[in-house]
């Protein structure tokens, strides 16, 4: 043990020794103005341990050694070695999956289920682009008999990369995948609130082989190492998943500096939408996966349901007991399916929406109130009879909360659905095969997905429904 690292233990895993410094060219080191800060278990509030803080120092520090990778090695390494290092990295992550899912729920509150989850997609993430890595392509063009006019496909540079706490491991993976399989080096800073992963992904990298300088991942506050990371000369690339007021700080900070591309993913409020012809019990399945599911911290959480007149007293009702159902408590145990809200900050957020809905005169159908004395837990919320131009309808609430609202027919629920400043994901719920592609196609979203919600491959009780979504 050194100020480098710590002893620390999870309930599943048992002791392990946690790093704590920056991680910069395949080293642990600290940061240059020597600070630190305090990571909290937000399951009883009290500190963790602390970690390395990253200041515009450090960031600069990292950059460079990002640049020195990139034109010394990692340009020239081979798009199948490149390939091989991630394969190497998933094999890890699966290697110690309990471990960086343990990790996760003690510094994050997610339920150990959920967790171990997100690590699988981690695995599954890193391998999709590790077998893509020798796979990219370009095209010739015939513009010319008396030319060769071809596309090369190049690496962007020094890529980055800025992530928020809800799926600290899983969105560093969305991340790196893509760039590192395509040539790039990176800078990533995770959240101040979810460091401790990172941190023991960042051995993983090490321990796989990349070159030192390929990945350095660093622990800072937004302010100061993400601003840095948004503004500086030599990144080429900055991304960032996080707030939309932060969002717009990234493109101007981008845009007044170099001119770096730059990619946003931001916030969401999610419209889902059940017909009087849904199944309604699949649909209330998936309407309680689709907003409680990792405490409602999601970006498409189904926070706006909208359902039709013939069913919507009995399904208040029926959902109002599905979502007493839900077991809410210690992120340790096997059967609980929401933890703690990640932050005192999230937490009053969340508890002032509530407030908010109170307040605006919504009908508080289950929840309202926060769980325990310790920790910041809330009880899954429901808000029925809710009007469209209250806040808790029109802000992204990020928490266990959801409003329910009636609708009549097709058209007015198109238009309810469209009514926002969002336009992320949606959800509709009928039995009509028409009804579900009009409407997919009517709703102004990236995804819509029929008949489940939030689905990549987890299904909340295997529904039987067969399930679709359209992307574009
Ligand atoms: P945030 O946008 O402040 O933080 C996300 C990341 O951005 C963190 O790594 C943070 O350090 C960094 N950051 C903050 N300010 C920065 C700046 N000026 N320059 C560069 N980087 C900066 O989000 P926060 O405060 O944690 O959550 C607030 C709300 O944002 C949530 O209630 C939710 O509505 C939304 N959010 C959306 C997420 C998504 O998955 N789309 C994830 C997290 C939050
Ligand atoms: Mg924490």
């Amino acid at each position: 043990m050194s100020n480098l690292s710590v002893e620390l233990k999870t309930p599943i895993t048992g002791p392990y020794t946690q790093p704590t410094g920056l991680f910069i060219n395949n080293e642990f080191v600290e940061g240059v103005e020597k600070k630190t800060f305090e990571v909290i278990n937000p399951s009883t509030e009290e500190v963790i341990c602390s970690v390395h803080e990253a200041t515009e120092k450090d960031v600069d520090i990292a950059v460079a050694a990002a640049r020195k990778a990139f034109d010394g090695v990692w340009r020239r390494t081979t798009p199948q070695k490149r390939g091989i290092l991630l394969l190497k990295l998933a094999d890890l992550c699966e290697k110690n999956l309990d471990l960086l899912a343990a990790v996760e729920s003690l510094d994050n509150g997610k339920s150990i289920t959920m967790a171990r989850g997100d690590v699988g997609a981690v695995v599954g993430c890193i391998r999709y682009y590790g077998g893509w890595a020798d796979k990219v392509e370009g095209k010739t063009i015939d513009v010319n008999p008396d030319m060769f006019h071809y596309t090369r496909r190049e690496p962007i540079g020094v890529c980055g990369q800025i992530i928020p706490w809800n799926f600290p491991l899983l969105m560093l993976a969305w991340k790196i995948g893509p760039a590192l399989a395509t040539g790039n080096t990176v800078v990533l800073k995770t959240a101040e609130q979810t460091p401790l992963s990172g941190l023991v992904f960042a051995q993983l990298v090490k321990e796989a082989g990349f070159p030192p300088g390929v990945l350095n991942i660093i622990s800072g506050f937004g302010k100061t190492a993400g601003a840095a990371l948004a503004s500086h000369m030599d990144v080429d690339k900055i991304a960032f998943t996080g707030s939309t007021p932060v969002g717009r700080t990234i493109m101007k900070a981008a845009a007044s500096s170099n001119l770096k591309k730059v990619t946003l993913e931001l916030g969401g409020k999610s419209p889902n939408i059940v017909f009087n012809d849904a199944d309604i019990e699949e649909a209330i399945s998936w309407v309680n996966y689709g907003i409680y599911y990792n405490h409602g911290q999601c970006c498409c959480a189904g926070s706006r349901i909208y359902v039709q007149e013939g069913i919507y007293d009995k399904f208040v009702a029926a959902f109002k007991k599905r979502a007493e159902e839900n077991k809410v408590g210690d992120p340790f145990h096997p059967e609980t399916f929401q933890g703690p809200q990640v932050s005192q900050l999230q937490f009053d957020r969340i508890m002032g929406y509530i407030e908010s809905g109170k307040k605006d005169g919504a009908t508080v159908v289950t929840g309202g109130e926060r769980l325990g004395d310790k920790g910041y837990f809330i009880q899954p919320t429901i808000f029925a009879d809710v009007r469209q131009d209250m806040k808790i309808m029109q802000e992204e609430i990020f928490g266990p909360v959801c409003a329910i609202a009636k609708f009549k027919d097709e058209e007015e629920v198109i238009h309810l659905g469209n009514d926002t400043e969002y336009g992320l994901a949606a959800s509709v719920h009928t039995k009509d095969l028409n009804t579900a592609i009009r409407v997919a196609n009517k709703i102004r979203a990236g995804t819509v997905w029929v008949n489940c919600k939030s689905n990549k491959d987890a299904n909340p009780k295997t529904p039987s429904l067969p399930h679709l979504s359209r992307a574009h």
